[in-house]
């Protein structure tokens, strides 16, 4: 190492030098990312900048976090006179204002009675403490034995081992096995290749109906909980019917089993709606939100339960050592300020309602995509979270084969267009901003139409 002083090493290392980037691992394979690394450097709305100066329009909120955009100064300020105040209190010892605020805002804002919240930092931890709030609760209300949880293939409810365990994302497991013992996976309502081979609706809903069954096959009094997510995100925007997740409410009310909503993507306005528990009119015994909660500015999720269940956690107090979960930075007074910030922009200015329009526009943009391309076999989603399934034949279903890799070329060129957005080999998916205006949705479509044309003149040479 020839650099001499610290400040030298700092300002060095903001470059995109491989030198330098061997230092920091990336969620992606290395080698590969470091051929063409995204090191940005600033934003402001809905789009960034990277270091070499160029302006990228992001379609996908960061990842789903930059709910009410960058640089947003009501989110900016609300932090800053935090950290005047108090910036850190003992979750050992207590909690503060700004928490006890954030979970009354929940609490009213939620559905029913889903009313009793535990903050973290991200969407892994509070799925796991969701899945460990289910297990205590039937201990302490004379069911010990339901422990296993039922989750569904596809599915992505986070990194550490017990939201991991519940994930149903075969890339994503297979290096960290064996995973927890007690996670059972179903077939996800994925109906534009439907896993029973059957068709909406004559099928009956049997992807609903089979979570019913295998909680029977299990024996419920070992059963505590399922957990989806409203619309399965890593599967490819996996919207559900609108029977499904009334007869996952039906079946877990049936055999004493909480239903947990994972809506750390679907949250805080995302479906047009705060939840999408609203979007579907059903109501989970546990709502997980996270990144869209704090918007970017602070780490903060929640964990949201009904309140005969945090009833259960209340006493008396010789038999109950209350929810055995927590972690140090839970309920931090800078990320429940910027949570606080977050909701009442999205309230005043009423973003879930350009959520649904611009939703609606972003929704025909996607569909005029697909009648002129035909490569696009179908359209999923809600509100401002829309995704695309690329095939090579839409009127066979007829994927590309999975070396084309054709979401991830299109989305590469996205980039080098200058847009940001979700991509996969088979399909991608934007979730821009709460606050995104027309004429910007208009500009996203353009520039994956653009990206689109581009990767086909490659693909039909
Ligand atoms: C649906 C869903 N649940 C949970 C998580 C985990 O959240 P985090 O990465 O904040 O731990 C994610 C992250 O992408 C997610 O998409």
């Amino acid at each position: 190492m020839t650099v001499a002083t610290l400040p030298d090493l700092i300002s060095h290392a903001q470059t995109t030098e491989e030198q330098f980037l061997r230092q920091i691992f990336v969620r992606d394979q290395m080698a590969e990312w470091s051929r063409h690394p995204l090191v940005m450097a600033r934003a402001d709305g809905v789009h960034y900048w990277d270091v070499g100066g160029k302006r990228y329009l992001d379609a996908l909120s960061g990842i789903y976090v930059v709910s009410v955009g960058h640089n947003n100064r009501r989110v900016i300020d609300a932090v800053r006179r935090q950290l005047d105040t108090l910036h850190f209190s003992p979750v050992m010892h207590g909690t503060n204002p700004p928490a006890v605020q954030l979970a009354n805002l929940l609490a009213e804002l939620a559905p029913d009675d889903l009313s009793t919240v535990k903050f973290q930092c991200g969407g892994s931890e509070v799925t796991e403490a969701a899945i460990k709030l289910a297990r205590q609760y039937h201990r302490l209300t004379g069911s010990p034995g339901k422990y296993k949880v039922i989750g569904r293939y596809l599915s992505w409810h986070g990194s550490t081992l017990g939201s991991l365990s519940a994930s149903g994302l075969r890339s994503r497991k297979t290096v960290n096995e064996p995973l927890a013992p007690g996670f059972l996976h179903v077939f996800p309502p994925t109906c534009y290749r439907c896993p029973f081979s059957k068709q909406y609706r004559e099928c009956g809903i049997t992807c609903a109906k089979i979570v019913n069954d295998v909680i029977e096959m299990e024996d419920p009094d070992t059963v505590a909980a399922v957990i989806v997510e409203p619309i399965g995100h890593t599967g490819g925007i996996i919207d559900p019917p609108e029977e499904y997740l009334p007869l996952l409410r039906e079946a877990c009310d049936r055999h004493n089993v909480l239903l947990i909503f994972d809506e750390i993507i679907t949250g805080i306005g995302r479906t047009g709606r705060m939840f999408a528990a609203e979007t579907f009119g059903v109501t989970p015994d546990v709502l997980c939100v996270g990144k869209g909660l704090g918007g970017g500015y602070a780490p903060v999720s929640a964990m949201i339960c009904r309140r005969p269940i945090a009833g259960a956690f209340w006493g008396p107090v010789a038999e109950n050592p209350g929810f055995v979960e927590g972690h140090t930075f839970e309920g931090n007074p800078i990320s429940c300020a910027a949570g606080l910030a977050v909701l009442q922009e999205i309230i005043e200015r009423d973003l879930c309602a350009n959520a649904r329009a611009q939703g609606q526009r972003l929704r025909a943009g996607f569909d005029r995509l697909a009648a002129r391309h035909g490569v696009i076999g179908d359209v999923r989603g809600k509100g401002l979270l829309q995704g695309i399934e690329f095939v090579r034949d839409p009127a066979t279903k007829e994927p590309f084969p999975d070396e084309v890799a054709f979401g991830v070329r299109v989305g590469r060129r996205a980039l080098e267009n200058g847009l940001l957005c979700r991509f996969d080999p088979h399909w991608i998916a934007f979730g821009p901003a709460l606050v995104t205006t027309a004429d910007q949705v208009d500009e996203m479509v353009a520039l994956l139409d653009r990206s689109i044309g581009q990767v086909l003149a490659e693909v039909r040479g």
